[in-house]
């Protein structure tokens, strides 16, 4: 059998807030932010605007394109719904605490009754982590053909819009694939779908990036005065360090375990954490950087959404033929990292 992406798509907020903007309000400027990351902006939901909103219209845009490109038999986005087997939804900011899972109330609103639903918290690693577990799940079980992988973060409730080192990196997004298991390829037709992944994790740099409050370890107490809400405290250098060698390593390890080399493979998907982490692996792995396809410029750090919502605007730019090989290599809290091959 292959594990195939049949259709992606994306949910970006409208409002769009740009460095100069940013200006404004913190002590920051156009020329820092861009040099040291690569951003120009990034879109912020609004506050009535929570996750499974954003994922919810990603899922839809993606069942929509699935019927568009005539990929699937059905004939609506709500027949369609009816087939889905599966809902994984990778996020650091689900609607509720603890549960329910935001896949849940994803899986509600788009009328797929049929589909499991959990969510994956591995930061932005999420979606590589999310392709993995909805190929393996799709595999040990017949009954199950379709699986949507959603990536949904709404970073900006979670900022400490106070400190400029980190508040200028994130923005808000969403971006979903539908999956569908397929007969195995004929001898001599070449291999398809989901091919191999890495998932890896090394939890000893847990503190370098970490929410926190209001967990089981540091609870909010009944009467507490809370100056801030809860929010991202990181070390921005550690995971600088930290990101720069899982990208390498991974980009290396994909390689070797599949017995390719870097010229078999058309375009690298990074999570679109810093530009500048991007051409340091680049410079370090020896791999040219237009290998690497980069959006940051515009959406910033959107943690799990970001390889989806890039891998949905290269499939609707035509960018993407059937047969390429793509790699997507990403890295988060946890600290949580790895990558995908996928033959489009
Ligand atoms: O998905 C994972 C999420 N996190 C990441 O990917 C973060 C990874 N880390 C990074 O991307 C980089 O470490 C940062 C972009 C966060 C920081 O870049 P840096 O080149 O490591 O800067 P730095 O922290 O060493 O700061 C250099 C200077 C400091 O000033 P002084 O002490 O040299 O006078 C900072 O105070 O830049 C200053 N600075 C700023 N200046 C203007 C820090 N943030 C800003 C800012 N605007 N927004």
């Amino acid at each position: 059998m292959a594990i195939e992406i049949i259709a992606t798509g994306r949910a970006v907020p409208p409002r769009r807030l740009t460095n100069d903007d940013l200006a404004k309000r913190i002590d920051t400027n156009d020329e820092w932010i861009r040099s040291h990351t690569g951003i120009r902006a990034r879109h912020i939901a609004d506050d009535s605007t929570a996750c499974s909103d954003l994922a919810l219209e990603a899922a839809k845009d993606t069942l929509s394109r699935a019927i568009e490109t005539g990929a699937v038999g059905e004939k609506t986005p709500e027949e369609l719904a009816l087939t889905v087997d599966l809902i994984l939804l990778a996020s650091s900011t689900q609607d509720y605490y603890g549960h329910p899972a935001t896949a849940c109330l994803v899986q509600d609103k788009l009328g797929a009754p049929n589909a499991a639903a959990m969510d994956i918290t591995v930061a932005c690693s999420g979606f590589i982590y999310g392709l993995e577990t909805a190929a393996g799940l799709l595999e040990i079980n017949a009954k199950r053909r379709r699986a949507l992988v959603i990536g949904s973060d709404i970073l900006s409730r979670i900022t400490d819009w106070t400190d400029r080192a980190s508040c200028v990196l994130f923005g808000d997004g969403a971006g979903a694939v539908l999956l569908e298991k397929t007969a195995a390829p004929s001898e001599g037709e070449g291999r398809r779908g989901l091919v191999r992944s890495i998932l890896a994790a090394d939890g000893s740099g847990a503190g370098h990036l970490m929410l926190r409050r209001g967990g089981s370890r540091e609870p909010f107490k009944a009467g507490e005065v809370v100056d801030i809400p809860p929010h991202i405290d990181m070390d921005g250098q550690a995971v600088y360090y930290f990101a720069v060698k899982a990208v390498t390593d991974t980009i290396k390890n994909l390689l070797k375990e599949d017995g390719i080399a870097i010229d078999d493979v058309d375009i690298i998907i990074p999570h679109q954490a810093n530009a500048r982490i991007v051409q340091a692996a680049a410079k370090r792995a020896g791999i040219p950087e237009e290998k690497f396809y980069l959006n940051i410029d515009e959406y910033a750090n959107t943690s799990s959404a970001s390889i989806p919502i890039a891998l949905d605007e290269l499939a609707r730019d035509g960018k993407l033929k059937r047969g390429n090989l793509i790699m997507t290599v990403g890295f988060g809290a946890g600290l949580t990292y790895g990558g995908n091959l996928i033959v489009w």
